[in-house]
């Protein structure tokens, strides 16, 4: 599946990432800046806040209720805030965009 992440300046990167990996993973594998992932996937550090694209909010579905505790942690944080760590790639997630937020640059 095709994974759209766009830059807080509007730099878009479109990657084939591979299903069942997180957004996070995928990201750290293409080297794309604004998503660290610094606590390995694990919601524990809240450097892979992602903003969903409105439209996709509901396939991705809603965080969990650590994975919102987490997000309150992360600057900036909205109704359509993830952990790209807690979004795993699926063949339904095609096309997927997720916005990086600028305080992660
Ligand atoms: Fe640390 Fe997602 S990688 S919260």
């Amino acid at each position: 599946p095709k994974l759209v992440f766009i830059e807080a300046n509007g730099a878009e990167h479109v990657v084939e990432a591979q299903a069942d990996l997180s957004a996070m993973e995928v990201a750290v594998r293409f080297n794309i800046n604004g998503i660290d992932g610094d606590c390995g996937g694990q919601a524990a550090c809240a450097t892979c806040h992602v903003f969903v694209d409105r439209p996709w909010m509901e396939r991705v579905g809603k965080p969990s209720e650590h994975e919102v505790q987490m997000l309150e942690l992360a600057e900036g944080a909205a109704d359509n805030s993830r952990l790209a760590c807690q979004v795993i790639v699926t063949p339904e997630l095609d096309g997927l965009v997720l916005h990086m937020p600028a305080a992660q640059f």
